[in-house]
Order: C-alpha cells, then structure tokens, then sequence
C-alpha cells in the first residue's frame, strides 16, 4: 500500500507531505565513522516513506504498517519510549532535535510510516524513518533542512535520543546515495561526495537475522575502546586529531600503554582506514578484484582484530568467497549478527545463492534472508 493510502486508512484524511528515504549498506570502512576515518557505503533502492499532515491540537500521533504499536504523545511530552512503542523514537527523535535546531511547533501532528524496507535486515531501517521523517516534518513547519544537515539531524537523534552512539554512516549514505554510486565520507569533517560503482557490478546482500541480545551494549563497548585508545595515542602524540589517522607505528609503539584489547582495536581502525584509501584508488583504476579483496580483507580484520562478527557472518563470507563471480565479501555494518554484503559480477545468479542458503540453512536451521539489490537515490521530500 502506498504511505497515502495507508496514511488515508490510519486518519481519514489525506496527508500533507510525504518523504522518502532509502535503506544503506556499507561498503567499507568498519566503524570508521566515529573514529573520524574516511567510509564508503551507498543507498540501496528500498525505501521507507513517511506522510505528515498537521493536528489541530498539541498532539502527536505515529503509525507504522511495519508496527502494531500506535504511538501517542503531546508536544511538552516529547520522551524516548520503551518496548513496543520505541519505533515512535525515530521520528520522535527528529522532532526534538529539529525543535533543539530551532523548528518552532505551536500545533502537533499525524505521521504514518510505510517500508518496502526491511526492519532488522541490517540495512539501516533506523536511519531511514528518521530521515524521511525530518524531510516530512521540515515542510511541515517550514524549516529548512539540506542534505547535509539533516544527515547530521539524523545521527543527532540517535545518540542523543535513541541512545546509539553511531556515526553519520547510515544517515550520510541515506542522504547522499545516488543510483549508480557509492557514497565517500569524510567523517572528521563531514564531507561527502559520490564515487561511480564499479561496471557491470551487482550487491547480494545475506542477512543472518541473527541479532545479538547485548549488540547495544557491544556497539557501546566498541566505541569506548576506541575513545580510550585514541587518547592513549593522544598523550605520545597531542596533534593526533583522532584514531584514523594514527600510523600504525604509533600503534604499536605505545602497545603496552593500549594492553592487548585496545592494541586491536586500535589496528583495527589505522589498517581499515588503509582500506579505505586503497579501495578509491583501485576503484579509479578500474581494479575491482582488488577492491574485493580489501572487502574480504575488511571482514578479516572485523572477524580478528575488531572482534564484532560472529560464526554465522564468519560461515556466509568463507562460502560465498569461494563461489565464481565474487570479488570480496564482508559484514556490512555493526556487527555481532546482521547481513554480509557481496560485491559480485552479472554472472553470480539467484541460484548460487540459494544453494549458498540452504548451506547455512543445514548448519544453523534457518536460511538467511537474501536480497539482490542496487545502489539508489537519496533522502527527499516526494510531491504530493
Ligand atoms: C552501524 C552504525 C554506523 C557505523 C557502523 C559500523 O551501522 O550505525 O554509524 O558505525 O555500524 O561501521
């Protein structure tokens, strides 16, 4: 159903505005983004739409086809939900930053949320809702938002309302994804641009749906040791502006200072950020089976050195590696569960990657979920 129609269904009303904003894979660049190094991801062509109209009162009611969980609350109540209902922190997360930035609302509204993207596939539904929904609420109230600024909206709402200390990966590659392209980020300064996808490539994606109880508290873990080791670093070396851009001579000259968990993490970090710059080389060279192996490599040093794969992200990468058609795999976000990301020739079919499922499925008894999908556009504001 279109988010019109469902929004027509939920409210008797037809909607104001809408907005759009597509689903994200990371290419490369494993947290990277709060550690100020340089990623490369995309947009994917699913999408989450939002519709907003205005209430007449200080109201504010969401709905979501995906939930069954309708979400109420008034302007001067505007607090982070637990359970059921903490869907509504997206958009509600928005709300209250935009407010914080200076959106003035003297009435509330109705929002409704429609996805022909999967929640929990590790494809960012998170940083989606929030987007569409501050394009949405941006017309609604007449403030003004650009890419940029709403991707930097968005990660707001996430670390300072849902609670996730993210990057602006999944924000910046929704905002600034166009089809065709993979999107570069410069997270110390916040730039972004675009790079073209190599030719005649295609994603698979293989989403686990295995998704670790603590994966919150591990993703919180993550980003302290990096703080913590980038301020190791920082006492031997003051003009060191964060962990990307250590060497890791550094590194390894102040190990006993980091103690063998930070000393990791830290290569981690230096080395994926190698990756990085090695992969826009080999991509302006045309050099795609050299960007595969820096995707495979990049799941490695995940799997090793980062310590936030798992055995069933582990199983997905090992087989489809070795399956003709392949230039790298890797685990495509966070961690600790969630999907691989295949970078693949047109000759990798549908049926590879079902005897690819019913491998796992043997292993684990549940396939995973496959989607085949492309680069798409960014985040906007649709005309009604
Ligand atoms: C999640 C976060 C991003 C980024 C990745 C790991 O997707 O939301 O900000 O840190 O994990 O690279």
């Amino acid at each position: 159903m279109s988010v019109q129609s469902y929004f027509l269904s939920q409210f008797n009303t037809a909607p104001t505005f809408s907005a759009i904003a597509p689903g994200r894979l990371e290419f490369i660049g494993n947290h990277l983004d709060y550690n100020g190094g340089p990623v490369l991801g995309s947009a994917i062509d699913r999408y989450v739409t939002v519709a907003i109209s205005p209430r007449d009162d200080n109201r504010v009611v969401l709905v979501s086809e995906a939930q069954s969980e309708r979400v109420e609350a008034t302007l001067d109540g505007i607090v982070p939900l637990k359970g059921a209902a903490s869907w509504g922190n997206y958009p509600l997360g928005m709300f209250s930053v935009m407010r914080d930035a200076g959106l003035r609302a003297t009435h509330g509204f109705n929002l409704a949320v429609a996805n022909d993207l999967p929640i929990g596939a590790g494809l960012s539904s998170s940083a989606a809702i929030e987007l569409a929904s501050g394009y949405a609420l941006s017309a609604l109230y007449g403030f003004p938002v650009d890419r940029k600024s709403i991707a930097i909206l968005g990660r707001a709402a996430e670390n300072t309302f849902v609670g996730m200390p993210c990057g602006i990966l999944d924000q910046g590659c929704s905002s600034f994804g166009k089809a065709g392209a993979l999107v570069l980020i410069d997270c110390t300064k916040n730039e972004f641009s675009t790079r073209p996808m190599p030719v005649g490539t295609h994603f698979w994606v293989f989403n686990t749906q295995k998704k670790h109880a603590l994966i919150d508290s591990f993703y919180a873990t993550r980003n302290k040791e990096c703080m913590e080791s980038a301020a190791i670093l920082k006492s031997a070396n003051p003009a060191l502006a964060n962990l990307s851009v250590a060497t890791e001579a550094e590194v390894e000259a102040a190990a006993d200072a980091l103690g063998p968990v930070r000393h990791k993490r830290a290569l981690h970090v230096v080395r994926e950020t190698a990756r990085v710059l090695d992969t826009l080389e080999a991509l302006v060279a045309g050099d795609t089976a050299r960007v595969g192996k820096n995707l495979t490599a990049s799941h490695e040093s995940s799997r090793t050195l980062f310590e936030n794969s798992c055995e069933e992200l582990d199983f997905l990468v090992g087989l489809v590696t070795a399956l003709p058609g392949v230039f790298g795999a890797r685990l495509s976000g966070g961690g600790f569960g969630g999907a691989v990301m295949a970078l693949t020739d047109g000759t990798f079919t549908a049926a590879a990657a079902d005897r690819l499922a019913a491998a796992y499925a043997a292993k684990f008894g549940k396939p995973p979920a496959i989607f085949h999908t492309r680069t798409g556009d960014g985040a906007a504001l649709l005309k009604n």
